[in-house]
């Protein structure tokens, strides 16, 4: 039977959210878990039309329709299969790829690679065990491998030897080439991998296509991989994840480590649901397979600059899958240590002690960009906003994504701008009971544009006003005037509370002499006070 290729179709569904697609045809709102809406497929006035965005398909409880997001764009456009892909990849902006069924002659191919791949891990354990293998083995044992992890992830040697093309002779020169495993010399064929301690990598369905090989004497570079073939794509493929796949389900989440021997141990001491990229960085595709089961990864780095780099780099390729509900956090293990060191000295205890103290996303990209930027000069905050917004305009779940923003627009006001929350609580601003205007523009910007309010929310809840109050119907304003008019309120009332404050230092001033720490604090508020004035001229001009 002729096979397709699932891997675009995969992507596909892990790259567009199944709620944005049908929102596009059906009004939607959540409620729970899920999000509801009136069948598109059968009539009806109340909704009975669920969609799971976590699992991926909908179901109508009236009529029984069910399906995923390519059925979906299929039934509801009318459509058939080939041109419901093109539709959705056009709205994930991906390339459709040729679209061809296998051939007979391919999938012999791809028996006999696997063939190759199971009869060389084969050769590879035995040698373990043999007495050529004997360095291998107690280096393999000294690193706290058991013989039943050794058998469960199929660790073997490579003798020094060239014992595949050797022991393969009956295999066409030209096949055995295209596995990796061999290499055309001067002198005929010769093994890519010699005196090395043998990973085997398994594709998804648990099969052998690829093997990691450790050098045992100091040699650089540490570790080889077979270079990329037909069958195996060291950009796509993860490190443990035919093992960790069940775990992964079941414990709601992954963790992806660095290193191969780092994702065995923990796989074996408590942490199933662990993977490891294969010495690349990690790549969209990586994310993609993972973001299958589950949105919720956890990402355990080295503490050094370059496991900071390298989770900065994952941050930026996690950020489109992210929806509300996914939990991404940010570990760092610190003390030059990988995670096979902290599992052998302290235990399962003491690697939930890191993952227990992981940075949310949210929080890393914020510290990242604080870290990165000057943020005390305009230029820094400039850039550090440019950043930032390249980051988020990543995201692809719109209502999250505005969340985002307005979450760090909080932050940056209160951090950037040094407005504590904790001295605006200090601060009761009362409105001029004559003011009768501003306080029913506000009224009416609460009750109109509920988003302005919350994006103020902090400024808005200092006031003395009750906003269930009605409101006086001469007030009108678009939404972008509604802003203004209540950012520049605030930075008004805050430039009147400096000033305030200003008056209050000056007088102490006469009364107790100067001091430092009183000039500074003036200084500070004129600073303040300029750059409001500056923002507030921007305004104007704007
Ligand atoms: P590390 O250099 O951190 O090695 O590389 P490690 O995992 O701690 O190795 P051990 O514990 O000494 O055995 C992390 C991962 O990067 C890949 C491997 O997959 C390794 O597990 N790598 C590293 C390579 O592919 N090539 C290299 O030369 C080095
Ligand atoms: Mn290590």
């Amino acid at each position: 039977m002729a096979k397709y290729d699932n891997s675009f179709t995969d992507e596909l569904r892990a790259r567009l959210s199944l709620v944005d697609v049908i929102g596009r045809r059906v009004p939607l709102t959540k409620k729970g878990q899920n999000y509801w809406g009136c069948c598109p497929f059968h009539n009806e006035k109340t909704p009975s039309f669920s969609v799971n965005e976590e699992k991926g398909f909908y179901h109508c409880f009236g009529c029984g329709e069910h399906g995923d997001i390519i059925s979906f764009t299929m039934k509801v456009n009318n459509m058939d299969f080939k041109s419901a892909i093109t539709e959705l990849a056009n709205m994930a902006g991906m390339k459709l790829p040729d679209y061809k069924p296998k051939s007979q002659e391919q999938i012999d191919a791809e028996e006999s690679y696997l063939s190759i791949y199971e009869n060389a891990a084969k050769i590879y354990s035995e040698k373990l065990f043999s007495p050529d293998g004997e360095h291998a083995l107690s280096y393999i044992r000294g690193r706290g491998f058991t013989d039943d992890m050794i058998k469960k992830y199929r660790i073997g040697y490579a003798p020094k030897n060239n014992i595949i093309a050797n022991k393969f002779v009956n295999i066409k020169q030209d096949k055995l080439l295209t596995t990796g495993l061999c290499r055309s010399g001067d002198y005929g064929l010769y093994d890519f991998f010699r005196d090395k301690l043998m990973f085997p990598i398994f594709n998804v369905h648990g099969q052998i296509v690829a093997f990691s090989g450790r050098s045992l004497d100091g040699s650089e570079p540490k570790y080889i991989n077979t270079t990329d073939t037909e069958m195996f794509h060291k950009r796509q493929t993860i490190f443990g994840f035919n093992f960790a796949r069940d775990s992964i389900h079941r414990q709601n989440r992954s963790i992806v480590v660095e290193g191969q021997i780092d994702a065995i141990q923990m796989q074996c001491n408590g942490f199933g649901e662990t993977v490891a990229p294969l010495g690349t960085a990690l790549t969209e595709d990586h994310i993609a397979l993972l973001c299958k089961s589950n949105r919720n990864i956890i990402f355990c780095f080295d503490g050094d600059g370059a496991g900071q780099k390298a989770a900065a780099r994952a941050c930026g390729i996690v950020l489109p899958f992210l929806r509300d509900t996914s939990d991404v956090k940010f570990a760092f293990v610190t003390g030059g240590k990988d995670p096979d060191e902290v599992l052998k000295t302290s235990g399962k205890v003491g690697m939930d002690k890191i993952i227990d103290s992981a940075t949310p996303l949210i929080d890393f990209l914020w510290n990242m960009v604080n870290q990165k930027f000057l943020i005390s000069t305009p230029g820094g905050r400039s850039q550090a906003e440019k950043f930032l917004k390249s980051e988020i305009d990543k995201i692809t779940d719109f209502e999250f994504k505005n969340e985002v923003i307005q979450e760090y627009n909080k932050r940056k006001f209160q951090q950037w701008h040094g407005w504590k929350k904790s001295k605006l609580d200090t601060i009761k601003i009362d409105l001029p009971s004559a003011d009768n205007l501003t306080k029913n523009t506000l009224i009416y910007i609460v009750n109109t544009y509920p988003q302005i309010a919350s994006q103020y929310a902090d400024f808005l809840g200092e006031l003395n006003i009750s906003f269930d109050e009605n409101i006086n119907s001469d007030v009108n304003l678009s939404e972008k005037a509604a802003e203004k008019y209540i950012k520049s309120l605030e930075l008004n009332t805050n430039k009147q509370n400096l000033q305030n404050e200003k008056k209050q230092l000056l007088s102490d001033m006469l009364k107790n002499g100067k001091n430092d720490e009183l000039t500074q604090r003036i200084q500070k508020i004129d600073d303040e006070i300029k750059s409001i004035d500056i923002e507030l001229e921007s305004m104007i001009m704007d």
